[in-house]
């Protein structure tokens, strides 16, 4: 039975995912900053277990307890929108220390045992926002950037050793707890330079038109970490898939 790692499952895509997985019978290590038990249906296949990704004592203790897994997915993340002049370098900082950094760190603590295996598999969640320049979102979009460059470079390191590492890219998931979790990381958006530019963005985002559904990220995730022959990049959701169709 196959052993798949999740990183910020207390909701969301990360939620859907480990039930998924549950669904289809694998054994499941959802983590969580604040691990809770009743958010998935119990069972000897489910284990709960707390993993802050910004922690490095965490992240050691979550891989200890974890044992041999077979599949890692870095889901655990945070929004940010502002006028770049208006958001303080702490929060830039904070949400590449969760986004970039985060991933990076819990991909080095589960690698050697890929590795010394010959088999795993690295799925990393990024985001579609890196298809397009999208204005308010530089820094949020810089660090799944960042992400998308670090997955395919790790990818060609690894695949000597029969590791595999793909990028799963959702598009914009208004059911998740997404936006409301990036509103410590919203700055500026009454600057009076912005106003414009800001009430077009947000009213874009009320616009009817294809969105993302967790499922549809879970549905993502589940052919990577199933099909040798996936592609690097999944775009996940229809939106996801119309922009990466519309990629220069
Ligand atoms: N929703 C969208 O529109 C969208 C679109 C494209 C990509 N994404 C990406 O998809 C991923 C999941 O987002 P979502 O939409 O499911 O949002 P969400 O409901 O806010 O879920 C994000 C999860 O990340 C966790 N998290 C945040 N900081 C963490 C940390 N330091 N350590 C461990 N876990 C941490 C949160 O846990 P807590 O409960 O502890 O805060 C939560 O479980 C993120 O990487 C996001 O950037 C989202």
């Amino acid at each position: 039975m196959k052993t798949i790692l999740i990183t910020g499952c207390s909701s969301g895509f990360g939620l859907d995912i480990a039930r998924h997985f549950l669904d289809r019978g694998w054994q499941v290590v959802a983590t969580m900053r604040t691990p809770r038990a009743d958010l998935l249906p119990p069972g000897e296949r489910l284990r709960v277990l707390a993993l802050d990704v910004t922690d490095p004592l965490s992240i050691h203790r979550a891989v200890e307890a974890a044992g041999p897994i077979d599949v890692l997915v870095n889901n655990a993340g945070i929004g940010a929108a502002a006028p770049f002049e208006c958001m303080s370098m702490a929060s830039a900082h904070e949400v590449f220390e969760t986004n970039t950094f985060g991933t990076m760190a819990v991909t080095q603590a589960i690698l050697p045992q890929f590795r010394q295996r010959g088999a795993g598999v690295v799925i990393n969640v990024t985001s579609s926002v890196t298809f397009k320049a999208l204005p308010l979102l530089s820094v949020y979009r810089a660090s799944k950037a960042a992400v998308n460059a670090f997955t395919e470079s790790l990818a060609a390191e690894v695949e000597p050793f029969g590791v595999r590492v793909r990028l799963v890219l959702p598009g914009r998931a208004p059911e998740t707890r997404f936006g409301e979790n990036a509103r410590s990381h919203m700055a500026g958006l009454d600057h009076q330079a912005y106003a414009e530019l800001v009430k077009s963005v947000f009213a874009s985002f009320g616009e009817s038109g294809p969105v993302t559904y967790s499922q549809d990220v879970a549905q993502a995730v589940w052919r990577a970490a199933t099909d040798p022959d996936s592609p690097m990049h999944l775009p996940a959701g229809e939106d996801a898939e119309a922009w990466a169709a519309e990629r220069p």
